[in-house]
C-alpha cells in the first residue's frame, strides 16, 4: 500500500493493549541463539520486518529456526559450525541487523558479504568498522568500509579498549560480540550509558561481563549456554499510544508487558516532565528485563527541555515526542540528538518538516529542535520517508488535526510494529 488516508474524527481513545515484543531484544534473541550451540526457544519476538532479516541472516549461516507467530525455536550449530553463506546477508533497512552482524561475523570462521536496502546503504558504517579493524578484524567495504555493501573474513580477533565517540548500542554491541572471540579481555568505555540488552543477554546465556560506572569489562573465549528469552514489549512502540492517550481529551489507555530496562524508559521521565498523567505498575523485576504495565490518561501537558544523557534513553521516541510537544503549552527544546540525523532518515528535518505541513511551530537545530505549543495542527499529505517511526508519527498526529492526513508510504510501519494501524483503531474503538 503506498498511501493511506487517515480521517479519525475526534474520540477520546480507550481500551488495553498488550505492546509487541522489543525490537532490540528480538534481535538479540535470535543473535545469541545463533552463535550459542544447541537450542534457544523464544518467546515474546518481534515479527517485525528488521527482525525477520536477522532470522533470514543466521539461516543462511546453517541455523535452523523455526517461527510459528510470536514464539521461535533456534537450533545452530554454534559459531565454529556455521557454514560460509550462499548469498549475500541482506539486512533490508535494519541498522541494528547490519552493524551488530558486523560484530558478530569478525570472529566467525566463515567470509561473508553484508548489504541492505538504498537507507542503509547511506548510513555510517565505519562507527563499527573502525574499532573492529582494531581488534584486527578483516573487513572491507565501500569508501573504507563506511558504507555497504562489506565483507568480513571472519578470523582470530584481538581484545580492545575502546572509548566509544558516540552513544550508540549498536555499535557498543558489535564491539562486544567481536570481544566475544578476541584473545583476552576487552573493556568499553562509554560517556553516555546507551540500552544495555546486549550485556543483559550476556548474562542469560551463562557469561560473566562486569559493568560499572559506564565501563564494561568482557573476557574472550567464553562459552554461551542457550536458554529461554522471554522478550518484553517495546517502549519504543509503546510511546505512540503513551503520546496519544496523553494528548487526545478524555483518554484512559493501557499499555501491557512495557518493557522497562532504565536504559529506555527516557519516555517515562519526559511524560512526567510535560504533567502528563499516568502510573508505572511494574510486575515483574527480575534482573534481565524489568517489564510492567502502563495507565495514561490525557492531561493538560507542559514544554521541557531534553538533552544530555537522557537522549539516548529516548532516542527512537523524539518523533513522537515533539508531536507530542506541539499539543503542551509552552516551549519544548531538544539538543544533543545530532544521532539523529543518521536514523533511517535524518529524522532532524524529516520530524520539521512533515510536523510543519500540519501547522506545527518547530525549528530543526544543529543537534535537535525548538517546538512552540499549542498549535491547532490541520489535515495535510505527509510522508514517512520509508521511516517506520515518521510513519507511525504521522498516524498519531491524525488524531488531533482537523481534516484528515494522507499518508504516503504507510507499509513501512510494518519495520517495527506490523499491528500498529490495528491496536489504534481499536483503542479508537473501531
Ligand atoms: C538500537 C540502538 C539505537 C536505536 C536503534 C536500536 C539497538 O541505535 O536507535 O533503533 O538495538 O542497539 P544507535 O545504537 O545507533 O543509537
Amino acid at each position: 500500500m503506498d498511501k493511506m488516508t487517515l480521517n479519525y474524527p475526534r474520540a477520546p481513545l480507550r481500551g488495553t493493549i498488550s505492546v509487541p515484543g522489543d525490537k532490540s531484544i528480538s534481535h538479540r534473541a535470535v543473535m545469541f541463539g545463533g552463535i550459542a550451540k544447541g537450542r534457544t526457544t523464544v518467546s515474546g519476538f518481534l515479527p517485525g520486518e528488521d527482525c525477520l532479516r536477522t532470522i533470514e541472516c543466521f539461516r543462511l549461516l546453517g541455523a535452523d529456526i523455526s517461527r510459528n507467530g510470536t514464539e521461535l525455536v533456534i537450533e545452530s550449530p554454534g559459531i565454529d559450525g556455521w557454514q560460509e553463506p550462499a548469498d549475500i546477508l541482506y539486512t533490508g533497512n535494519s541498522g541494528t541487523t547490519t552493524r551488530l552482524m558486523l560484530g558478530i561475523l569478525a570472529g566467525s570462521r566463515v567470509h561473508s558479504v553484508i548489504a541492505g536496502d538504498e537507507s542503509i546503504a547511506k548510513r555510517p558504517m565505519k562507527r563499527v568498522t573502525g574499532p573492529l579493524k582494531q581488534m584486527e578484524a578483516d573487513i572491507r567495504g565501500r569508501e573504507g568500509a563506511q558504507y555497504t555493501p562489506i565483507s568480513v573474513l571472519g578470523g582470530p580477533l584481538s581484545p580492545i579498549d575502546y572509548e566509544m565517540p558516540v552513544a550508540s548500542a549498536q555499535v557498543k554491541s558489535a564491539i562486544l560480540f567481536a570481544a566475544m572471540r578476541a584473545g583476552g579481555t576487552s573493556v568499553i568505555r562509554e560517556k553516555e550509558v546507551s540500552r544495555d540488552h546486549t550485556e543483559r543477554m550476556m548474562r542469560n546465556f551463562g557469561m560473566d561481563v562486569q559493568s560499572e560506572d559506564g565501563v564494561i569489562t568482557l573476557r574472550g573465549g567464553q562459552e554461551l549456554t542457550p536458554v529461554h528469552v522471554d522478550v518484553p514489549g517495546d517502549i519504543s512502540s509503546a510511546a505512540f499510544f503513551l503520546a496519544a492517550s496523553a494528548m487526545v481529551p478524555d483518554s484512559e489507555v493501557v499499555l501491557k508487558n512495557v518493557g522497562l530496562n532504565p536504559t529506555r524508559t527516557g519516555m517515562i521521565d519526559v511524560l512526567k516532565a510535560m504533567g502528563a498523567d499516568f502510573e508505572v505498575d511494574v510486575t515483574d523485576t527480575d534482573d534481565s528485563e524489568r517489564r510492567g504495565a502502563v495507565t495514561i490518561r490525557s492531561s493538560s501537558l507542559k514544554g521541557t527541555e531534553i538533552g544530555g544523557d537522557l537522549i539516548p534513553r529516548l532516542i527512537d521516541e523524539i518523533p513522537v515526542i515533539a508531536l507530542l510537544a506541539t499539543q503542551a503549552e509552552g516551549t519544548t527544546v531538544i539538543r544533543d540528538a545530532e544521532e539523529l540525523r543518521v536514523k533511517e532518515t535524518d529524522r532532524i528535518a524529516a520530524v520539521a518538516e512533515e510536523l510543519g505541513k500540519l501547522g506545527a511551530d518547530i525549528s530543526p537545530t544543529a543537534d535537535g529542535m525548538v517546538i512552540h505549543g499549542p498549535t491547532k495542527l490541520s489535515g495535510a499529505a505527509l510522508d514517512s520517508r520509508g521511516d517506520h517511526r515518521i510513519g507511525m508519527m504521522a498516524g498519531i498526529a491524525a488524531l488531533v488535526t482537523d481534516g484528515p492526513v494522507e499518508l504516503q508510504d504507510p507499509g513501512c510501519i510494518a519495520i517495527s510494529y506490523p499491528e500498529f494501524f490495528g491496536h489504534l483503531d481499536s483503542l479508537r474503538g473501531e
